[in-house]
């Protein structure tokens, strides 16, 4: 008889491409978390989940569906009138009206960003990609066993790719290009000509442009394009957004993709087998958010600006600390090579002895190595606390 220590039980292939069991980029976060549940006066800023509520009448609009019933099985599609509240934003955002039909719903852009390149690629396929990109797209393509192809960038060009870069990463088997604009965790912005030369380029050489636009709502003076807004032609085209940033509602889980009809067709079929729907009363309340959120998005908008204008002249006053003030979204890059070469150990180093943490750069990739993400998501007071302790680090090695 075997006991069940002596049986080597066996998983799928998937299991162990997605074990990052032996990855430390986190391993800052999960001490900060740590040390804080131990009471420890900790600055948590190694995080990327808005630190505001979801607006007061979303929350209610959620209440009120739930009560009257909306807690039953939705289309594999999404409820038509979410589906039609984003063919209304995209439509508000690009030159080229959107129809329901061309959108699909998804509980969280995760979500649809696994399910758009499971529709897209085969196992083995090229993926241009940029570095540094979310940490959240590597298991992604790990689990669908693409093949990366990955364009680095230079910080002396606010992390962002050129289209030569990025036309010369296509192989013959390359099956897709996936971009994020704008960018976690640079806030670098892609600007309208790369945009429509890279979609005409994918357009000719029949190749899909799936673009993360999740931080579209957050830009700071210079504005967001949308990938339809900058392509002449929508034919390869994907667009992938959400409410989890934009409208403080990453628990809600409510993302979406926005593609050509047939690809929305075999992304219905790929939800309806895989997550069977969203919650009714939260697509209700997401349709909601959209159809009127510019009072709730503006705010949450200057408020991320102030901090983001705060802390980026706090550390102008850091003596021989170099950062990237960014256009968008909630972080800073701050270039920490002048200090410590190694950004695992800056962060570590931070973490220890004041009780700050950053994710370290090299967690995005090779090209952010030597810099820390120093995030936003903290009201301002925490801020400055958190800019004062990396001062006195940095200037007491
Ligand atoms: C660029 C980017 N894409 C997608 C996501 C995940 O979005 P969601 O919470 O809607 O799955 C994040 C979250 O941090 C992100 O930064």
């Amino acid at each position: 008889m075997t006991s069940s220590q002596d049986t080597a039980r066996r998983f799928s292939a998937v299991t162990g491409r997605i074990d990052d069991s032996d990855n430390d980029a986190w391993a800052v976060h999960e001490d900060a978390l740590d040390l804080k549940r131990r009471g420890e006066d900790v600055i948590l800023l190694s995080i990327g989940d808005p630190d505001f509520r979801t607006p007061e009448p979303i929350v209610d609009n959620a209440v009120s569906h739930l009560r009257v019933g909306r807690t039953h099985y939705a289309p594999a599609l999404g409820e038509l009138n979410l589906r039609r509240a984003v063919a209304d934003y995209e439509t508000r955002v690009s030159p080229h009206r959107c129809r329901v039909g061309e959108v699909a719903i998804f509980p969280g852009a995760t979500s649809a960003i696994y399910s758009v390149l499971s529709c897209l690629v085969e196992a083995g396929d090229d993926i241009v990609v940029v570095d540094p990109m979310y940490v959240g797209y590597g298991p992604i393509l790990k689990a669908l066993d693409v093949n990366p192809v990955v364009v680095r960038t230079k910080p002396e060009q606010n992390f962002l790719p050129t289209l030569d870069d990025l036309r010369g990463a296509v192989t013959a088997g390359t099956r897709a290009v996936f971009i994020n604009t704008p960018s976690n965790p640079t806030g670098g912005i892609m600007d309208q000509g790369l945009l429509r030369r890279l979609a005409a380029f994918c357009q000719q050489q029949e190749i899909w442009l799936v673009c993360d636009e999740i931080y579209s709502m957050f830009t700071y003076g210079v504005p967001h394009v949308s990938l339809r807004t900058a392509a002449a032609n929508l034919d390869w085209l994907v667009v992938i957004d959400g409410l989890s940033k934009s409208h403080a509602m990453s628990g809600w889980r409510i993302g979406w993709a926005v593609g050509p009809d047939d690809l929305v067709q075999h992304l219905g079929r790929f939800n309806s087998m895989s997550m069977f729907g969203c919650p009714q009363f939260i697509q209700d309340a997401a349709a909601f958010a959209l159809n009127n959120d510019e009072y709730y998005v503006k705010e949450m908008r200057d408020v991320y600006r102030e901090r983001r204008d705060r802390v980026c002249e706090r550390l102008d006053a850091i003596h021989g600390l170099r950062y990237h003030r960014p256009d968008s979204g909630m972080f800073v890059m701050i270039d920490v090579r002048a200090f410590e070469a190694d950004d695992k150990v800056f962060a570590g180093g931070l973490l220890e002895a004041e009780r700050v943490s950053v994710l370290p750069g090299v967690a995005f990739g090779e090209s952010t190595r030597g810099h820390v993400r120093f995030s936003l998501v903290q009201p301002l007071d925490v801020l400055m606390d958190g800019c004062d302790r990396l001062q006195r680090f940095v200037e007491n090695p």
